[in-house]
C-alpha cells in the first residue's frame, strides 16, 4: 500500500488535506493523526473492516479493545451509556487526555471492543485530530500508531518507522505534547477505578468524582490468577530492546551508580539534564528532562526509547525511579512495564 504523508498544523489554513484525509476515512481507509497524547491509527468505528484492518496494520490480538474518539463529549451518546459522572468528567477535562469507559449501544461493533460489552471513549484536545474527526462526522477508533509492543509514536517520523506502507495516510502534526497515552477511567456510579494513569491525575480525577480507586496493574505487574479489569494490562508495552532497569535510592547514591556503570561497556544511562556533567565523554546519555519537570520527562520518554533502540551495542539501560504522585504516576506505569518491573535499590 503507499502510504501518503500529508503535513498538517492548522487544520483551517489546510482545510483541502484535511478533507482530503476524512474521505479517506469515510471510504474505508486508515488515517494515523497526530493527538496531545501520542498518535494514533485511526478507522471509523462503526466499521468493522476498518477495525479488522486496524488490528493488521498494528498486529494487535483482537482481544486488546480500540479507544473510540469523538468531537464534541456529547457524541459519546451514540455510542454509549452515559452517566452525570461522565459528564462531570467531561465539563473538566475534555476535549483533554481522558478516557472514560462505559456500557457501549449496539452502533459499536464488538470487533472494535474484543468483544466486551462496554466502550472507551475519548474527546482529543489537538486542533488536528478534533478537526478530523467532526469532518468525518463519526466517531473514529484509534489505538496508538506503534507497531504492538514498541513505544507509542510521539512524532511523525515515528509512525513512519512503524507503519508506512500499512496504511493510507500518516498526518504530520509535528510532536505530542504530552507525549504519554491518555488517562483511561472506568465507571461504576461515581466511583470511578483508574486503569491507566495519564496526563488527568489521580488528585485531579478526586477532584470530581467521590472515589478513585487505582486498578492494581497500575503500580505493579498482574498477579499470576488475576483477571486484568482492562485487556490491555495483560500485554508486555513498550519493550525497548536493551533491558531497562530502574534505579530507587536516595538521589546522590543514583548518580554515583550511574557514574559507575556508565564506565562499562554495552550500558547507557537516563540521566535527568542536571546530571549530565557528572559524566565523562564517553557516557551514552538519552538525558530525560530536569529532575523536577515531570512533564518534559514525560513528553520525551518514548522517544527517547525508541531513541535506544537505535543502537544496537547498547545491552543495558539505567533509569531512575520517576515518583507515584502527580503525573508522576503515569511516568512511573510506563517506565516499570518497559522495565519488566526491574527495579534495582542502590
Ligand atoms: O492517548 C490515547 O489514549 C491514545 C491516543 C491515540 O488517543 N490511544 C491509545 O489507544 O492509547 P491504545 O489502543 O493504544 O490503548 C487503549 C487501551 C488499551 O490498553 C485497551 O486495553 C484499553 O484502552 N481499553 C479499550 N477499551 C476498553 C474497555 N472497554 N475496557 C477496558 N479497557 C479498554
Ligand atoms: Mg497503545
Amino acid at each position: 500500500m503507499k502510504t501518503e504523508i500529508l503535513k498538517i498544523t492548522d487544520p483551517k489554513k489546510e482545510a483541502a488535506l484535511l478533507t482530503h484525509a476524512a474521505a479517506t476515512l469515510s471510504g474505508g481507509g486508515l488515517v494515523v493523526f497526530p493527538t496531545e497524547t501520542v498518535y494514533g491509527i485511526g478507522g471509523v468505528a462503526t466499521d468493522e473492516a476498518a477495525a479488522a484492518a486496524i488490528y493488521a496494520a498494528k498486529g494487535r490480538p483482537s482481544d486488546n479493545p480500540l479507544i473510540v474518539h469523538i468531537a464534541d463529549p456529547r457524541d459519546a451518546e451514540r455510542y454509549a451509556v452515559t452517566n452525570d459522572t461522565y459528564y462531570k468528567l467531561a465539563a473538566q477535562f475534555m476535549p483533554g487526555p481522558l478516557t472514560v469507559i462505559l456500557p457501549k449501544r449496539d452502533t459499536v461493533p464488538k470487533s472494535v471492543t474484543g468483544g466486551l460489552d462496554t466502550v472507551a471513549l475519548r474527546c482529543p484536545a489537538h486542533p488536528v485530530a478534533n478537526a478530523l474527526i467532526a469532518a468525518a462526522g463519526v466517531g473514529i477508533a484509534a489505538p496508538s500508531a506503534n507497531l504492538s509492543g514498541r513505544p507509542s509514536p510521539t512524532t511523525a517520523a515515528h509512525v513512519i518507522d512503524d507503519l508506512v506502507g500499512k496504511v493510507d495516510i500518516i498526518i504530520d502534526g509535528g510532536e505530542c505534547e504530552v507525549g504519554l497515552e491518555s488517562t483511561i477511567v472506568a465507571l461504576d456510579g461515581d466511583i470511578a477505578t483508574l486503569l491507566r494513569p495519564g496526563a488527568v491525575t489521580y488528585e485531579a480525577l478526586l477532584c470530581v468524582c467521590r472515589e478513585v480507586r487505582v486498578a492494581p496493574a497500575v503500580l505493579k505487574g498482574l498477579a499470576e490468577n488475576e483477571r486484568p479489569l482492562s485487556p490491555g494490562m495483560k500485554y508486555r508495552h513498550y519493550a525497548p530492546r536493551a533491558s531497562l532497569v530502574l534505579l530507587d535510592g536516595e538521589p546522590v547514591r543514583v548518580t554515583e551508580f550511574m557514574i559507575q556503570a556508565a564506565r562499562e561497556q554495552g550500558v547507557a544511562i537516563l540521566p535527568y539534564d542536571e546530571e549530565i556533567t557528572a559524566f565523562d565523554g564517553a557516557a551514552t546519555l538519552f538525558p530525560v528532562g530536569a529532575k523536577d519537570d515531570l512533564k518534559t520527562q514525560a513528553h520525551r520518554l518514548f522517544a527517547v526509547l525508541r531513541e535506544a533502540d537505535d543502537h544496537p551495542d547498547i545491552k543495558v539501560l539505567y533509569a531512575h525511579l520517576p515518583p507515584q504522585e502527580g503525573l508522576g504516576l503515569a511516568l512511573y506505569n510506563r517506565a516499570i512495564r518497559a522495565a519488566a518491573h526491574t527495579v534495582k535499590k542502590v
